[in-house]
């Protein structure tokens, strides 16, 4: 006989109904791409239909699109608690990365830190800084992240460190880093901080004014369940004279009506906003797409209820998966909705295709030689369990490893 449903569950079954994927297979890897919603499929295909249909970019829908991108900036900011005007969007969390590392006068001996967890997205802009201006890249040893990581960089700070860029919860090994403290660190040193938020929106609380963070760079993708191709970046209101624009465009200028885009002396008047970190045109189905997700996180499932899930279900997979024979958890105890494990024996890459053709998807990190989970809010208890029970079974079958394809000389997403 069926169990009753309770409200938790018909709430569960409600969102679930949302995602037409969970029918197809789980997606547990949130952290490279969340599924769908209904919500965000039917807002985009409504906007294309819109443009093919009505045309694009007609008279009289100008003020009309301004005004949707502000409301996206907006939904966007009450995810992580941020202020308007302090937002301008992106098309990924590396664009972020990118637009606040090269924000910064950087000079030749100029110090930037991070750490040795962290995602090409926010390596990349370093080593771009460092080869086009002599800045010293410094890594803090960090371990899998469960020690003193603010410990670790206050070490290395120095008279010419310039930024401290990390990740909010690393994507390799899940740990959530004390932004917060290393936030305090830097900046009792007049350090800003920069952080990579592609694990983190959408799947804990944050609060960008109380950690004080400076930079936060975020995807619409991933928790968020947007669209590929949405993101936006966080700029702390006081840091913003500090900053400069490396790509500038009509996006980015002041467009107060009846008041000149320029000067008298003839210099671009740039966005008083985060803003002006736009350059041009987006595509409007997308950021349909993203307002559709975020409308439907916000109104139906709710945040409060979504990061309850995502903490709780991953604290059962790390326990779950610890007690599993041959199966080592990576992650530390400071975590968000991601969970690293290693398998005695198994081949990573072998074991991501195994599970998939089991409906399982997850992702492995060949830095780590591991596999990864990410835990969304819409998993049910009972399928974390099965597909625990799938991976003690891989650990008693263990399948032949899988033909070596090259490996990347930069590892995705
Ligand atoms: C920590 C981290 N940063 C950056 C990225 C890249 O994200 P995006 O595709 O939004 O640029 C990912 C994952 O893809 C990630 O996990």
């Amino acid at each position: 006989m069926a169990a009753p449903k309770t409200s938790a569950s018909r709430k569960l079954a409600r969102v679930r109904e949302q995602l037409p994927c969970l029918a197809h297979y789980l997606p547990l890897n949130v952290g490279t791409s969340g599924p769908l919603p209904r919500a965000a499929f039917e807002a985009m295909e409504a906007r294309a239909q819109q443009e093919l249909l009505s045309g694009r970019h007609r008279p009289d829908e100008g003020p009309a699109l301004q005004e949707r991108r502000e409301l996206l900036r907006r939904a966007l900011g009450r995810v992580i608690n941020a202020p308007p005007g302090s937002l301008a969007l992106t098309h990924h969390t590396t664009d972020g990365m990118n637009i606040g590392t090269l924000a910064f006068q950087w000079r030749p001996g100029d110090e930037a830190i991070t750490t040795t967890i962290e995602h090409v997205s926010g390596l990349l802009p370093l080593a771009t800084v460092r080869d086009r201006f002599g800045v010293t890249v410094r890594f803090a040893e960090v371990g899998m992240g469960g020690g003193d990581v603010a410990g670790a960089i206050a070490a290395l700070i120095t008279p010419r460190t310039r930024l401290i860029s990390l990740s909010h919860v690393s994507y390799s090994t899940g740990a959530l880093l004390p932004l917060k403290e290393i936030v305090a660190v830097a900046h009792r040193q007049g350090i800003p901080v920069l952080a990579d938020a592609a694990q983190s929106a959408g799947a804990i609380a944050v609060d960008v004014q109380d950690s004080g963070v400076d930079l936060y760079a975020l995807p619409g993708q991933k928790w968020l369940c947007g669209p590929e191709g949405t993101g936006a970046l966080y700029v702390r209101p006081q840091l913003l004279p500090e900053l400069r624009l490396t790509f500038a465009g009509y996006a980015s200028l002041s467009h107060t009506p009846g008041v000149s885009s320029h000067d008298q002396a003839g210099h671009y008047i740039p966005q008083p906003t985060a803003q002006r970190f736009e350059v041009g045109a987006m595509s409007w189905p997308l950021l349909a797409a993203l307002e559709g997700s975020l409308a439907w996180l916000e109104g139906e499932v709710g945040y409060a209820w979504a990061w309850g899930r995502i903490a709780r279900l991953a604290r059962l997979a790390k326990d779950s998966l610890a007690a599993i024979p041959g199966v080592t958890v990576l992650t530390p105890n400071n975590m968000a909705g991601l969970v690293s494990f290693r398998m005695e024996r198994v081949d990573p890459a072998a074991a991501v295709a195994w599970l998939w053709e089991r409906g399982y998807q997850i992702r492995s990190i060949p830095e780590l030689a591991c596999l990864r989970v990410s835990t969304g809010f819409f998993l049910s208890e009972e399928e974390l369990a099965r597909f625990c029970a799938e991976v003690e079974r891989l650990a008693r079958e263990r399948p032949p490893a899988a033909p070596q394809s090259p490996q990347a000389p930069i590892p995705g997403a």
